[in-house]
């Protein structure tokens, strides 16, 4: 028998989205959040520029909604743009109450600026935001008696009437693997809530934590939620190169404060590429960089701030010039050495303006989501502020259907009778490690038909690999993770393929112009995926 919990709403994450959407929540629900690892594991901890919010009497929210329709390249939709730029401000409150402590030059906000912004509007806590947001949403969110926090549960698949046979669709629960006892339990709730943030571990080199892989939205595809725009992952053009630094990243906010990217040879390349130079949006100096490097056939450019006073440097970035420091590279005499890498998954499960996906009872909001807010390109500091408005209006929504009578049936028990331990966990690493490094090497900044078309081959054959290690053996953390980055990939792979243009984020050398109307590509759930099975052996 399993172990059951039973919570009016059940969120998965414990980022900036899912605690927000609980700590909302928690006076008029009894909630329950589950993290697969820590509850700072997400990315939410490791945020560094800031959160970008119309705060200043010179600033205006149209232009900050222009900013963010520019960079999407034409697929934002305006009203989600509208609803977010408008709920900033309410945001910001909402997180100094929660006690974020944003830095401030005498009575108003520090602000900075980043790439794409037309004005400085980046509210930030030094460079380590995420890490004063998470941690104070953490503490406001222990304090709470109607929220129950589980650690280290990794939710497998959501609980669906639909996946029991019942002709209508509705999310009442997820089975979660205690990564502790090694138990699959059964959470019900009312109402569901991914929260799971991005997927940018599907890819070799990455400025995320290891929980980035996009178990949410594999989760909502099998549910039957239809996923969007999964072609426009973000690279972020500067991230640490160097051997003992993993995922490292350079916030924007150092080429804000005038760092300029550099070649070996000391060129400055990046007023060849686009007028705005360094602060271009991040898509066009992604390229950039990667065709220099392609161009050379060097392993990093230079990222330069030895020319901005010391006390500037350590003062807006001390976790940055420490990091370094400690890697025995002085910022405030020398080029950093850095490279792209994987940081934003802008497409995700659909979801309207209540963050209601597909599925009644399910709700994605935050990086797992799509909204419609980034459209091909995410704007700089735009993701937090999209985890909180969006945490707001789902608790608000949940709030006002919490007493609606629901006829949903009891979740049968996880069922293992027929699954063995594994003996093969070499087989997990070595398809992790493959998988990882095709999708780097294939479905990349720059990308090819022929090898997209690789790159989906590939896939298949891991997916029924992955699939029948599934079936026949117990579920590990691994191998959850493993399954969902199988379809993660095979769903970025189709959406490359479907788009025969080059917008955002998304580049083909064999179809380099853009088309003259932007289109979402959106993917329809088949439900019957014989290798979509909800558990190893259905009891
Ligand atoms: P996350 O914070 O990623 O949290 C995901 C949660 O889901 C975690 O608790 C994880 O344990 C849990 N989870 C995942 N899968 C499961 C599962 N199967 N079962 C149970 N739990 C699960 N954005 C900005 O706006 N400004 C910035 O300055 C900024 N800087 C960044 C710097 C870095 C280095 C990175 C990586 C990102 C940055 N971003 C920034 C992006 C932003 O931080 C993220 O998009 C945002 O924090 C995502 O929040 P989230 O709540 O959606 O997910
Ligand atoms: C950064 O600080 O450069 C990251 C900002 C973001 O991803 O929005």
């Amino acid at each position: 028998m399993s172990d059951r919990f039973r919570h009016d709403v059940l969120v998965i994450g414990s980022g900036a989205a899912g605690l927000a959407a609980a700590l909302h929540l928690s006076d008029h629900a009894r909630v329950a959040v589950l993290s697969k690892y820590g509850l700072d594991a997400g990315s939410t901890d490791w945020a560094q520029g800031g959160i970008a919010a119309v705060t200043d009497s010179t600033d205006t929210e149209f232009e900050h909604v222009q900013d963010t329709l520019r960079a999407g390249a034409g697929l934002c939709r305006e009203r989600t743009a509208w609803h977010t730029v408008c709920h900033a401000q309410e945001a910001i409150s909402q997180l100094a109450q929660w006690g974020v402590d944003f830095d401030r030059d005498g009575n108003q906000y520090h602000l900075t600026q980043e790439g794409g912004h037309s004005f400085r509007r980046i509210l930030h806590v030094a460079d380590a935001t995420g890490h004063a947001v998470s941690s104070n949403l953490v503490r406001e969110a222990r304090q709470r008696e109607s929220i129950e926090l589980f650690t280290n549960r990794a939710a497998i698949d959501l609980i669906t009437t639909a996946r029991l046979g019942y002709p209508t669709n509705r999310c009442f629960g997820a089975y979660v693997l205690n990564q502790r006892s090694g138990r699959v339990e059964v959470f019900e709730a009312r109402h569901v809530v991914i929260a799971t943030g991005g997927a940018s571990k599907v890819y070799l080199y990455t400025s995320n934590p290891d929980g980035s892989t996009g178990d949410g939205i594999a989760m909502a595809w099998r549910a039957g939620c239809r996923v969007a725009n999964m072609e426009f992952n973000q690279f972020h053009p500067t991230c640490l190169y160097h051997p003992h630094a993993k995922s490292f990243l350079i916030s924007e906010a150092v080429r804000g404060e005038g760092a300029k990217l550099i070649l070996a040879d000391g060129e400055r390349f990046m007023p060849r590429f686009d007028p705005r130079g360094e602060l271009a949006p991040r898509d066009i100096v992604a390229r950039a960089i990667d065709h220099e490097m392609k161009r050379l056939g060097s392993d990093c450019v230079y990222l330069d701030i030895s020319h901005r006073p010391d006390a500037l440097i350590t003062r807006h970035f001390p976790t940055i010039y420490a990091t370094c420091a400690a890697l025995g590279i002085d910022i405030t005499r020398e080029p950093i050495p850095v490279v792209p890498a994987a940081h934003y998954t802008c497409g995700g499960v659909m979801s309207d303006l209540h963050g209601a996906t597909d599925v009644p009872g399910l709700y994605a909001i935050g990086e797992v989501s799509c909204t419609g807010l980034h459209g091909a390109n995410r704007l700089a500091s735009n993701s937090l502020l999209e985890c909180l408005v969006f945490a707001k209006s789902a608790a608000d929504h949940i709030k006002a259907r919490m007493h609606d009578r629901l006829d949903v049936p009891k979740a049968p028990d996880w069922d293992e009778s027929r699954v063995t331990d594994s003996d093969e966990a070499v087989v997990i690493s070595h398809n992790w490690h493959e998988l990882r490094q095709f999708m780097w090497d294939y479905v990349g900044i720059v990308r090819t038909t022929k090898r997209l078309e690789r790159a989906m081959h590939r896939i298949e054959l891991l997916k029924r690999e992955v699939h029948d290690y599934y079936s026949n053996f117990r579920v590990s953390s691994d191998l959850i993770e493993l399954r969902n980055l199988i379809h993660v990939a095979e769903l970025i792979v189709r959406s490359a393929l479907a788009r025969r243009e080059s917008r955002g984020l998304h580049y083909t050398l064999d179809y380099p112009a853009k088309l003259p109307h932007a289109r979402d590509t959106v993917l329809y759930p088949a439900l019957t995926d014989p290798l979509d099975v909800l558990q190893p052996v259905a009891g």
